[in-house]
Protein backbone atom coordinates (compact mmCIF):
# COMPACT_ATOMS: atom_id res chain seq x y z
CA UNK A 1 0.00 0.00 0.00
CA UNK A 2 1.25 3.34 -0.80
CA UNK A 3 0.09 6.30 1.76
CA UNK A 4 -0.67 9.16 0.04
CA UNK A 5 0.87 12.58 1.19
CA UNK A 6 -0.82 16.06 1.24
CA UNK A 7 0.44 19.22 2.65
CA UNK A 8 -0.85 22.35 3.95
CA UNK A 9 1.51 25.14 4.33
CA UNK A 10 3.79 25.04 1.01
CA UNK A 11 6.41 26.84 2.62
CA UNK A 12 10.69 26.57 3.35
CA UNK A 13 9.65 24.34 6.09
CA UNK A 14 7.45 21.81 4.24
CA UNK A 15 10.10 21.60 1.11
CA UNK A 16 12.80 20.29 3.14
CA UNK A 17 10.59 17.96 5.07
CA UNK A 18 8.67 16.71 2.47
CA UNK A 19 12.29 16.11 0.21
CA UNK A 20 13.18 13.47 2.67
CA UNK A 21 9.42 11.16 1.20
CA UNK A 22 11.97 9.70 -1.18
CA UNK A 23 13.71 7.92 1.39
CA UNK A 24 10.42 6.64 2.40
CA UNK A 25 9.08 3.26 0.90
CA UNK A 26 5.32 3.09 -0.24
CA UNK A 27 5.14 6.72 0.09
CA UNK A 28 4.57 9.85 -1.78
CA UNK A 29 3.37 13.62 -1.65
CA UNK A 30 0.14 13.58 -3.81
CA UNK A 31 -1.68 16.76 -3.64
CA UNK A 32 -0.41 20.47 -2.21
CA UNK A 33 -2.71 22.90 -0.35
CA UNK A 34 -2.06 26.61 -0.38
CA UNK A 35 -4.13 29.64 -0.12
CA UNK A 36 -2.71 30.64 -3.67
CA UNK A 37 -3.25 28.29 -6.68
CA UNK A 38 0.17 29.78 -7.76
CA UNK A 39 2.52 28.81 -4.86
CA UNK A 40 0.68 25.29 -4.50
CA UNK A 41 1.32 25.23 -8.42
CA UNK A 42 5.39 26.65 -7.67
CA UNK A 43 5.54 23.94 -4.83
CA UNK A 44 4.15 20.72 -6.34
CA UNK A 45 6.91 21.55 -9.61
CA UNK A 46 9.47 22.33 -7.29
CA UNK A 47 9.00 19.24 -5.64
CA UNK A 48 8.77 16.78 -8.29
CA UNK A 49 12.19 18.07 -9.47
CA UNK A 50 13.87 18.26 -6.28
CA UNK A 51 12.68 14.32 -5.78
CA UNK A 52 13.11 12.99 -9.37
CA UNK A 53 9.23 11.89 -9.13
CA UNK A 54 7.47 11.69 -12.59
CA UNK A 55 4.24 12.62 -11.02
CA UNK A 56 3.73 16.25 -10.61
CA UNK A 57 1.62 16.65 -6.98
CA UNK A 58 -2.02 17.88 -7.91
CA UNK A 59 -1.86 21.92 -6.63
CA UNK A 60 -4.97 23.34 -4.67
CA UNK A 61 -5.27 26.72 -4.56
CA UNK A 62 -7.71 26.13 -0.84
CA UNK A 63 -6.74 24.54 2.51
CA UNK A 64 -10.98 22.94 1.72
CA UNK A 65 -9.94 21.92 -1.45
CA UNK A 66 -6.67 19.79 -0.40
CA UNK A 67 -8.78 17.83 2.75
CA UNK A 68 -11.52 17.31 0.28
CA UNK A 69 -9.04 15.03 -2.06
CA UNK A 70 -10.02 12.00 -2.04
CA UNK A 71 -6.32 10.79 -3.16
CA UNK A 72 -4.85 11.93 -0.18
CA UNK A 73 -4.57 9.68 2.94
CA UNK A 74 -2.38 12.02 5.21
CA UNK A 75 -2.30 15.44 5.53
CA UNK A 76 1.28 17.07 6.95
CA UNK A 77 0.23 20.78 8.41
CA UNK A 78 3.11 23.17 7.84
CA UNK A 79 1.79 26.16 8.68
CA UNK A 80 1.96 28.50 11.25
CA UNK A 81 1.14 27.32 15.07
CA UNK A 82 -2.42 29.24 15.66
CA UNK A 83 -3.89 27.57 12.00
CA UNK A 84 -3.19 24.03 13.38
CA UNK A 85 -6.03 23.38 15.15
CA UNK A 86 -8.72 24.49 12.42
CA UNK A 87 -6.77 22.62 9.90
CA UNK A 88 -6.58 19.82 11.91
CA UNK A 89 -10.20 19.50 13.13
CA UNK A 90 -10.85 19.97 9.79
CA UNK A 91 -8.42 17.31 7.79
CA UNK A 92 -9.61 14.91 10.53
CA UNK A 93 -13.08 15.38 10.08
CA UNK A 94 -12.54 14.99 6.47
CA UNK A 95 -11.27 11.64 7.14
CA UNK A 96 -7.62 12.59 7.00
CA UNK A 97 -5.17 11.62 9.24
CA UNK A 98 -2.73 14.24 10.42
CA UNK A 99 1.20 15.11 11.10
CA UNK A 100 0.90 18.18 12.78
CA UNK A 101 3.94 20.34 12.84
CA UNK A 102 5.62 21.47 16.00
CA UNK A 103 4.18 23.01 18.29
CA UNK A 104 1.34 21.31 17.98
CA UNK A 105 -1.25 23.81 18.42
CA UNK A 106 -1.10 26.97 20.82
CA UNK A 107 -2.94 26.73 23.82
CA UNK A 108 -3.25 23.38 25.57
CA UNK A 109 -7.28 23.37 24.86
CA UNK A 110 -6.67 23.31 21.71
CA UNK A 111 -4.46 19.83 21.44
CA UNK A 112 -7.45 18.36 23.75
CA UNK A 113 -9.76 19.25 21.30
CA UNK A 114 -7.63 17.88 18.15
CA UNK A 115 -6.93 14.72 20.25
CA UNK A 116 -10.14 14.03 21.07
CA UNK A 117 -11.07 14.66 17.59
CA UNK A 118 -8.96 11.97 15.88
CA UNK A 119 -10.28 9.62 18.53
CA UNK A 120 -13.75 10.45 17.32
CA UNK A 121 -12.59 10.19 13.32
CA UNK A 122 -10.53 7.03 14.45
CA UNK A 123 -7.60 8.94 12.16
CA UNK A 124 -4.01 8.35 13.06
CA UNK A 125 -2.76 11.89 14.84
CA UNK A 126 1.09 13.04 15.74
CA UNK A 127 3.22 16.13 16.55
CA UNK A 128 6.18 15.86 14.01
CA UNK A 129 8.80 16.21 16.60
CA UNK A 130 11.24 14.84 14.56
CA UNK A 131 13.64 14.47 17.25
CA UNK A 132 12.57 11.23 18.73
CA UNK A 133 12.76 9.47 15.70
CA UNK A 134 16.08 10.27 15.21
CA UNK A 135 18.42 6.82 15.28
CA UNK A 136 20.17 8.38 17.95
CA UNK A 137 17.60 9.66 20.53
CA UNK A 138 16.05 5.64 20.03
CA UNK A 139 19.60 4.79 20.89
CA UNK A 140 19.45 7.09 23.82
CA UNK A 141 16.54 5.73 25.19
CA UNK A 142 16.94 2.14 24.63
CA UNK A 143 20.40 2.17 27.09
CA UNK A 144 18.53 4.22 29.55
CA UNK A 145 15.63 1.83 29.57
CA UNK A 146 18.53 -1.04 29.75
CA UNK A 147 19.78 0.97 32.83
CA UNK A 148 23.24 2.09 31.31
CA UNK A 149 23.61 5.17 33.56
CA UNK A 150 21.08 3.76 36.03
CA UNK A 151 18.18 5.76 37.57
CA UNK A 152 18.15 8.99 35.48
CA UNK A 153 18.01 12.14 37.91
CA UNK A 154 18.32 15.12 35.77
CA UNK A 155 17.71 16.22 31.88
CA UNK A 156 19.52 19.19 30.37
CA UNK A 157 19.11 21.00 27.25
CA UNK A 158 19.89 23.93 25.57
CA UNK A 159 18.96 25.52 22.36
CA UNK A 160 19.68 28.51 21.23
CA UNK A 161 20.10 31.39 18.19
CA UNK A 162 21.44 34.30 17.53
CA UNK A 163 18.57 36.17 15.77
CA UNK A 164 17.78 39.63 17.37
CA UNK A 165 14.19 40.70 17.07
CA UNK A 166 13.55 43.52 15.11
CA UNK A 167 9.61 44.17 14.36
CA UNK A 168 10.35 45.64 11.10
CA UNK A 169 11.58 42.50 9.41
CA UNK A 170 8.11 40.55 10.85
CA UNK A 171 10.60 37.83 10.70
CA UNK A 172 8.62 36.69 14.36
CA UNK A 173 4.89 38.05 14.47
CA UNK A 174 3.72 37.51 17.85
CA UNK A 175 -0.11 37.29 16.54
CA UNK A 176 0.48 34.21 14.37
CA UNK A 177 2.02 32.39 17.57
CA UNK A 178 5.27 33.20 16.38
CA UNK A 179 8.32 33.51 19.24
CA UNK A 180 11.09 31.22 20.72
CA UNK A 181 8.91 29.37 22.99
CA UNK A 182 6.60 27.55 20.18
CA UNK A 183 9.15 27.41 17.61
CA UNK A 184 12.56 26.54 19.81
CA UNK A 185 11.67 26.26 23.29
CA UNK A 186 9.52 23.20 22.71
CA UNK A 187 12.38 21.32 21.91
CA UNK A 188 13.77 20.66 25.36
CA UNK A 189 10.57 20.94 26.65
CA UNK A 190 9.76 17.76 24.66
CA UNK A 191 13.05 16.30 25.20
CA UNK A 192 12.86 16.21 29.31
CA UNK A 193 9.12 14.73 28.84
CA UNK A 194 10.32 12.38 26.53
CA UNK A 195 12.48 11.02 29.52
CA UNK A 196 11.29 12.19 33.01
CA UNK A 197 7.24 12.65 31.93
CA UNK A 198 4.78 15.17 33.66
CA UNK A 199 6.58 17.21 35.92
CA UNK A 200 4.82 18.65 39.46
CA UNK A 201 6.13 21.67 39.30
CA UNK A 202 7.36 24.36 36.40
CA UNK A 203 9.62 27.74 37.18
CA UNK A 204 10.43 29.97 34.54
CA UNK A 205 12.18 32.58 33.82
CA UNK A 206 12.57 34.52 30.75
CA UNK A 207 12.55 37.28 28.61
CA UNK A 208 9.85 38.85 26.50
CA UNK A 209 10.74 41.82 23.76
CA UNK A 210 8.34 44.89 23.70
CA UNK A 211 7.26 43.21 20.40
CA UNK A 212 5.75 40.56 22.19
CA UNK A 213 7.99 38.27 21.10
CA UNK A 214 9.55 36.03 24.13
CA UNK A 215 12.90 35.87 23.08
CA UNK A 216 14.95 34.03 26.48
CA UNK A 217 13.59 30.96 28.62
CA UNK A 218 15.41 29.44 31.36
CA UNK A 219 12.98 26.52 32.75
CA UNK A 220 13.25 24.35 35.96
CA UNK A 221 10.83 21.46 36.22
CA UNK A 222 10.21 19.13 39.24
CA UNK A 223 9.36 15.70 38.59
CA UNK A 224 8.50 12.97 41.71
CA UNK A 225 11.66 11.29 43.30
CA UNK A 226 13.68 14.72 43.28
CA UNK A 227 14.45 14.35 39.84
CA UNK A 228 14.36 17.51 37.33
CA UNK A 229 14.92 19.31 34.07
CA UNK A 230 17.29 22.10 33.74
CA UNK A 231 15.95 23.64 30.22
CA UNK A 232 17.14 27.21 28.29
CA UNK A 233 16.69 28.41 24.77
CA UNK A 234 17.22 31.92 23.46
CA UNK A 235 17.03 34.29 20.71
CA UNK A 236 19.82 36.35 22.36
CA UNK A 237 22.44 33.56 22.63
CA UNK A 238 23.51 31.15 20.09
CA UNK A 239 23.87 28.62 22.65
CA UNK A 240 25.07 25.33 21.29
CA UNK A 241 22.20 22.88 21.51
CA UNK A 242 23.37 20.52 23.87
CA UNK A 243 21.65 17.71 26.07
CA UNK A 244 22.54 15.33 28.74
CA UNK A 245 20.78 12.95 30.22
CA UNK A 246 22.40 11.95 34.29
CA UNK A 247 21.65 9.27 36.10
CA UNK A 248 23.04 7.55 39.27
CA UNK A 249 25.71 5.00 37.15
CA UNK A 250 26.81 7.59 33.89
CA UNK A 251 25.68 10.11 31.53
CA UNK A 252 24.61 10.32 28.36
CA UNK A 253 25.54 13.64 26.12
CA UNK A 254 24.08 14.60 22.73
CA UNK A 255 26.03 16.54 21.23
CA UNK A 256 24.82 19.15 19.13
CA UNK A 257 22.28 19.93 18.08
CA UNK A 258 20.45 17.52 20.27
CA UNK A 259 17.12 18.15 18.36
CA UNK A 260 19.17 16.62 15.44
CA UNK A 261 21.41 14.35 16.46
CA UNK A 262 23.82 11.58 14.49
CA UNK A 263 25.81 11.10 17.65
CA UNK A 264 25.70 10.39 21.41
CA UNK A 265 28.57 9.97 23.91
CA UNK A 266 27.91 7.24 26.80
CA UNK A 267 29.73 7.82 29.83
CA UNK A 268 29.60 4.87 32.32
CA UNK A 269 30.88 5.97 35.75
CA UNK A 270 34.30 4.54 35.67
CA UNK A 271 34.93 3.64 32.26
CA UNK A 272 36.30 5.38 29.34
CA UNK A 273 33.35 7.63 27.05
CA UNK A 274 31.32 5.24 24.20
CA UNK A 275 30.96 7.57 21.56
CA UNK A 276 27.86 6.34 19.49
CA UNK A 277 27.21 7.31 16.07
CA UNK A 278 23.66 6.72 14.71
CA UNK A 279 23.82 8.86 11.15
CA UNK A 280 20.64 10.56 9.64
CA UNK A 281 19.05 10.19 6.53
CA UNK A 282 18.38 13.18 4.42
CA UNK A 283 17.97 16.00 6.23
CA UNK A 284 16.76 14.06 9.20
CA UNK A 285 13.13 13.94 9.03
CA UNK A 286 13.14 10.66 7.07
CA UNK A 287 12.66 9.12 10.39
CA UNK A 288 9.59 10.32 11.31
CA UNK A 289 7.66 10.23 7.85
CA UNK A 290 8.31 6.91 8.12
CA UNK A 291 6.62 6.14 11.15
CA UNK A 292 3.80 8.32 9.99
CA UNK A 293 3.36 6.16 6.81
CA UNK A 294 4.20 2.96 8.56
CA UNK A 295 1.77 3.37 11.01
CA UNK A 296 -1.32 4.52 8.56
CA UNK A 297 -0.39 1.64 6.74
CA UNK A 298 -0.88 -0.68 9.78
CA UNK A 299 -3.92 0.83 10.92
CA UNK A 300 -2.31 2.50 13.71
CA UNK A 301 -4.07 6.05 14.85
CA UNK A 302 -0.58 6.98 17.37
CA UNK A 303 2.50 6.61 17.28
CA UNK A 304 4.09 4.83 19.87
CA UNK A 305 7.30 6.68 20.23
CA UNK A 306 5.36 10.09 20.18
CA UNK A 307 2.06 9.24 21.44
CA UNK A 308 -0.60 12.35 21.92
CA UNK A 309 -0.36 12.04 25.75
CA UNK A 310 3.01 13.37 25.38
CA UNK A 311 2.10 16.14 23.29
CA UNK A 312 -0.85 16.87 26.02
CA UNK A 313 2.18 17.03 28.73
CA UNK A 314 4.04 18.89 26.65
CA UNK A 315 1.80 21.37 25.85
CA UNK A 316 0.65 22.19 29.39
CA UNK A 317 4.10 23.06 30.36
CA UNK A 318 4.74 25.28 27.38
CA UNK A 319 1.51 27.04 28.86
CA UNK A 320 2.64 27.45 31.78
CA UNK A 321 5.88 28.73 30.97
CA UNK A 322 3.80 31.44 28.93
CA UNK A 323 1.72 32.28 31.85
CA UNK A 324 4.49 32.68 34.10
CA UNK A 325 6.79 35.32 31.53
CA UNK A 326 3.79 37.17 31.29
CA UNK A 327 3.09 36.37 27.22
CA UNK A 328 -0.16 36.72 25.37
CA UNK A 329 -1.11 33.55 23.95
CA UNK A 330 -4.28 33.40 22.04
CA UNK A 331 -5.43 30.85 20.02
CA UNK A 332 -6.38 31.30 15.99
CA UNK A 333 -9.91 30.85 14.15
CA UNK A 334 -11.85 28.57 14.50
CA UNK A 335 -12.32 28.65 10.37
CA UNK A 336 -9.85 27.36 8.23
CA UNK A 337 -7.45 29.80 6.69
N1 LIG B 1 10.63 20.64 12.14
C1 LIG B 1 11.39 21.69 11.85
O1 LIG B 1 12.60 21.58 11.64
C2 LIG B 1 10.73 23.05 11.72
C3 LIG B 1 11.47 24.15 11.30
C4 LIG B 1 10.82 25.37 11.13
C5 LIG B 1 9.46 25.49 11.40
N2 LIG B 1 8.78 24.39 11.85
C6 LIG B 1 7.35 24.46 12.15
O2 LIG B 1 6.66 24.59 10.91
C7 LIG B 1 5.45 25.35 11.11
C8 LIG B 1 5.40 26.51 10.14
O3 LIG B 1 6.53 27.33 10.37
P1 LIG B 1 6.54 28.88 10.05
O4 LIG B 1 5.77 29.59 11.10
O5 LIG B 1 7.93 29.28 9.82
O6 LIG B 1 5.67 28.92 8.74
P2 LIG B 1 5.66 30.00 7.58
O7 LIG B 1 6.87 29.77 6.71
O8 LIG B 1 5.38 31.36 8.12
O9 LIG B 1 4.35 29.53 6.81
C9 LIG B 1 4.35 28.28 6.13
C10 LIG B 1 3.24 28.31 5.12
O10 LIG B 1 1.98 28.38 5.77
C11 LIG B 1 1.11 29.23 5.04
N3 LIG B 1 0.70 30.31 5.93
C12 LIG B 1 1.44 31.35 6.37
N4 LIG B 1 0.73 32.15 7.18
C13 LIG B 1 -0.49 31.61 7.22
C14 LIG B 1 -1.67 31.96 7.87
N5 LIG B 1 -1.76 33.04 8.66
N6 LIG B 1 -2.73 31.16 7.72
C15 LIG B 1 -2.64 30.07 6.94
N7 LIG B 1 -1.54 29.69 6.28
C16 LIG B 1 -0.49 30.45 6.42
C17 LIG B 1 1.86 29.77 3.86
O11 LIG B 1 1.46 29.04 2.71
P3 LIG B 1 0.38 29.69 1.69
O12 LIG B 1 0.46 31.18 1.83
O13 LIG B 1 0.90 29.20 0.39
O14 LIG B 1 -0.95 29.16 2.07
C18 LIG B 1 3.29 29.52 4.21
O15 LIG B 1 4.11 29.27 3.11
C19 LIG B 1 5.47 25.77 12.58
O16 LIG B 1 4.71 24.83 13.30
C20 LIG B 1 6.95 25.68 12.95
O17 LIG B 1 7.19 25.49 14.33
C21 LIG B 1 9.38 23.18 11.99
Amino acid sequence: MTVRWGVAGPGPIAAKVLGDLIHVPDAELTAVGSRSARRAEAFAAAHAAATGRARTPRAHGSYRALLDDPEVDVVYLATPHPTHRALALAALGAGKAVLVEKSFTVTPAATREVVAAAGTAGRFAMEAMWTRFCPAVARLRELVADGAIGEVCTVTADLGVRHPVDPATQAYRPEDGDGLLFHMGVYPVSFAQMLLGTPEAVVAHGVVHESGVDVEESVLLRYPGGRSALLFASLRSPAPGEARVLGTGGWIQVPPRFHYPARIVLHRRGRDPETIDTPLIGAGYTHELAEVTDRIAGGHTESEIMPLADTVAVQDVLAEIADQLGMRVVEGPAELP
